[in-house]
């Protein structure tokens, strides 16, 4: 019978067939132990002289590690084992004896794993990451569909920008330019026109010439849009969207939590509701712990964790300097100069995980923002039209899967928590 070793669990005592490869190799003179994985788990295989056909006890000395095998054996339960199952050989089928593996089980450079991610994908670490990281998208949908929500997809060519034009990918689409997506927002908005409450979800990009461990060039947003929708109950959605997830999490990452020897004490107090301050109160916190910092000006990453530190869970941070958010923001009315922006800060300095806000909804003074932001009005006439056909106020946020993954995971790089990093100076594999 095949399984998988996450599987063993249902056939204590019967005779199994694991598809996998050699993750390590030990001896003991008339055994041997072969740590098998097969992308599910690990488990320990034991080999003992007379009791395996000869052929298969002497691979030992012929196996490396990463070569593809299968193995039949009887299931044994055994507590003292990784998943608490053992494996009792009977036949090893070699299908590969892999070439000398490139990633041994010691430490190895950034530099040097990220050349190999297409094999480094295969280690209990990254193997955890990643697994958390479909849990993250898998939450998100359920949160989202269980909520009253429709996908609606967004292009991934566009004509517009969205988030400021130092950023924009430019590539040539017949006889014309064209750019990679920033951001499925104003689809979004559109689409929440149609449908009232809609997410788009998918990648984005950003020609992002910083090097730092928070940015990548090609990265997965989720983007919540609603319709008659104001700054405050949109920091309602976004709180209980994150601890949704955080919850969901706790719950069904557990091992992968313990392989990371992730702390999650800091995770399961992220729990609604989540303090709320205004970008002024924020300055106010810097001052206090004597940061030097100009107003105005937005919150680098020592700022955001300083600012963090604060609080036990998540803090939103709302009403902002317009100067320093998008052209599209709703200003407040009770001062202009104010954005109703909406940035949520993760605990222990994972930084910005949530960026939003309220829309601006009159159509002659979003007219005007696109002037001073010197944007071309053409491609945003039919952004322009959802003001003109049944404007109400509407608001969103879009939330980063790698930087939330990463706060998940206690990773504090977000080139671990997406299977192939895109930056600045990596491109493959
Ligand atoms: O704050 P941002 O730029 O907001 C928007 O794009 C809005 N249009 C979203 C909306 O309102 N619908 O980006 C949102 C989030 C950030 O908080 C961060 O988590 C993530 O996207 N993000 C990045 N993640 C990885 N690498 C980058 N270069 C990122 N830029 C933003
Ligand atoms: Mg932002």
């Amino acid at each position: 019978m095949n399984t998988t070793i996450s599987e063993l669990k249902n056939y204590d005592g019967k005779n199994v067939i694991l598809n996998g490869w050699v993750y390590n190799i030990r001896s003991i003179g008339k055994i041997w132990f072969l740590i098998l994985r097969d992308g599910s788990g690990l488990v320990q295989c034991v080999v003992v002289d007379k009791e395996t056909d000869k052929s298969t006890f002497e691979l030992e000395n012929i196996l490396t590690q990463e070569s593809s095998i299968s193995i039949e054996g009887v299931v044994r339960a055994e507590p003292r084992s990784v998943g608490g199952y053992e494996l009792g050989v009977k036949k090893i089928t070699v299908h590969q004896i892999a070439d000398e593996y490139p990633i041994s089980h010691k430490e190895h450079g950034a530099d040097f794993l990220m050349s190999n991610r297409h094999l480094w994908l295969r280690s209990k670490n990254q193997n955890a990451i990643l697994k958390v990281r479909h849990q993250v998208i898998k939450a998100t949908r359920d949160f989202f569909d269980d909520n009253g929500f429709t996908l609606m997809d967004s292009p991934i060519l566009t004509a517009n920008s969205v988030e400021g034009t130092s950023t924009l990918f430019e590539i040539d689409y017949f006889d014309r330019s064209a750019y990679l997506t920033q951001s499925g927002q104003l689809y979004g908005e559109a689409s929440a026109m149609a449908f009232g409450k809609i997410y788009v979800f998918g990648p984005t990009f950003r020609a992002e010439k910083s090097k730092t461990r928070r940015h990548l060039t090609e990265f997965w947003m989720v983007e919540p849009e609603m319709a008659y929708c104001d700054l405050d109950e949109n920091m309602d959605w976004a709180e209980k969207h994150v601890s949704y997830v955080i919850q969901w999490c706790l719950e069904h990452c557990k091992e992968e939590l313990k392989i990371l020897e992730r702390d999650t004490g800091k995770l399961e107090k992220s729990i609604p509701p989540f303090p709320r301050i205004t970008y002024d109160e924020a300055v106010d916190i810097l001052k206090k712990r004597g940061v030097d910092f100009k107003y105005g000006s937005d919150f680098g990453a020592a700022d955001e964790t300083a600012i963090s530190e604060e609080f036990d869970r998540p803090v939103m941070i709302h009403r902002w300097p317009s100067e320093i958010k998008a052209f599209y923001m709703k200003r407040d009315t009770e001062n202009d100069k104010l954005a109703l922006g909406v940035d949520m800060i993760a605990p222990e300095g994972f930084g910005e995980i949530v960026g939003g806000g309220q829309r601006e909804d009159d159509h002659d003074t979003l007219l005007s923002r696109i002037k001073d932001h010197k944007l071309p009005i053409d491609p945003f006439q039919w952004y322009l039209d959802l003001r003109k056909y049944g404007s109400v106020p509407h608001s969103g946020y879009g939330l980063g899967i790698e930087r939330t993954v990463g706060w998940i995971c206690g990773t504090k790089h977000v080139r671990e928590t997406i299977p192939y990093p895109r930056t600045m100076y990596r491109i493959e594999p």
